[in-house]
């Protein structure tokens, strides 16, 4: 069965996730949480992961709170086949079905390549790279097998960066992760299309971030007038003038997960202020 056309359905519809089940790794902070909080606006279950089960615990207890949704907190390292192997059965177990999976979680060390061990590289390319593999392929297994209402399918969200498009001195790891998530996603693409399982990457800016404001911290010297002015240059640097938030990146993903994009997959939408046009 091919996937669905959804022309006739009302906006409203299209832009909806209700009663959903999205997983979310990195789910604890940042562009993760974001994307969290605008699914379960959506009307979506969602399934947090990550490795700090403190912000994740707290963010799952607002989430519920906000937008009444159910919620479910799994301690995650992507690092680790058996822990995404149990997330995926978690989220199936507990919410009864998995429609969405995204493919978050990552790390953004900056080293000089001279300076970069094979350990720093191995560990960059085992979050950002090695865990998207495993979880996409983990949610693609169940998302393959209709559930009770006979339907199959679901969308795997992977988030990719603009530096998964162009070379950065000093993010040489971080660079070539996400260049491998770009072709990962096409791939998946090619491979899951047939079982109507869309697989879409996004590729965000400079976004500020918890991630993002300790390196900065480290590279100023937990100088505040040297970030300010180090946020000052970013913004300055791309056409749109501003620093993306998180929830610039979230509504992209809103987009991705939902019927809207129905006809999408394989691509990497850059959400990227029109850094990468010149
Ligand atoms: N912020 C940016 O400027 C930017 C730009 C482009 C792409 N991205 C990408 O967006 C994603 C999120 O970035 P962010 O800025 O929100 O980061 P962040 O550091 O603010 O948050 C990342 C979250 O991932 C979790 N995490 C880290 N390692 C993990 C692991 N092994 N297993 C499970 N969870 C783990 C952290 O605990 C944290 O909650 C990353 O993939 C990053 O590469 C970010």
């Amino acid at each position: 069965m091919p996937i669905a056309d959804v022309s006739d359905q009302p906006l409203a519809r299209l832009t909806s996730l209700k009663d959903r089940v999205a997983v979310v790794t990195g789910a604890a902070k940042g562009i993760g949480l974001a994307v969290c909080r605008r699914f379960a606006e959506a009307g979506a279950h969602i399934v947090l992961a990550d490795i700090d089960k403190l912000e994740m615990d707290r963010a799952a207890a607002a989430i519920t709170k906000d937008f009444n949704v159910r919620t479910e907190s799994v301690l995650t390292d992507v690092t680790d086949e058996k822990a995404l192997t149990a997330l995926a059965d978690t989220a199936v177990r507990v919410m009864g079905r998995l429609d969405i999976w995204v493919n978050n979680a990552g790390i953004f060390p900056g080293r000089s390549t001279l300076d970069l061990t094979v350990d720093e590289w191995d560990n960059v390319q085992a979050i950002n790279l090695r865990g998207t593999f495993i979880g996409s392929r983990e949610a693609a297994r169940r998302m393959s097998v209709p559930g009770k209402d006979g339907v199959k399918g679901g969308v795997i969200i992977n988030m990719a960066s603009v530096a998964g498009f162009r070379g950065r001195p000093g993010l040489a790891a971080y660079s070539s992760s996400k260049h491998g998530v770009i072709g990962l996603t096409k791939s998946l693409a090619l491979e899951f299309g047939p079982a109507n399982i869309r697989v879409l990457g996004i590729a965000p800016t400079g976004v500020l971030t918890p991630g993002v404001t300790s390196r900065m911290m480290v590279a100023a010297g937990e100088e505040m007038d040297r970030i300010k002015s180090m946020e000052q240059q970013m913004a300055k640097s791309v056409p749109l003038g501003r620093l993306g938030v998180a929830d610039d990146v979230a509504r992209v993903a809103v987009f991705c997960a939902s019927d809207m994009s129905m006809l999408m997959t394989g691509a990497t939408i850059p959400v990227d202020a029109g850094a990468m046009l010149p």
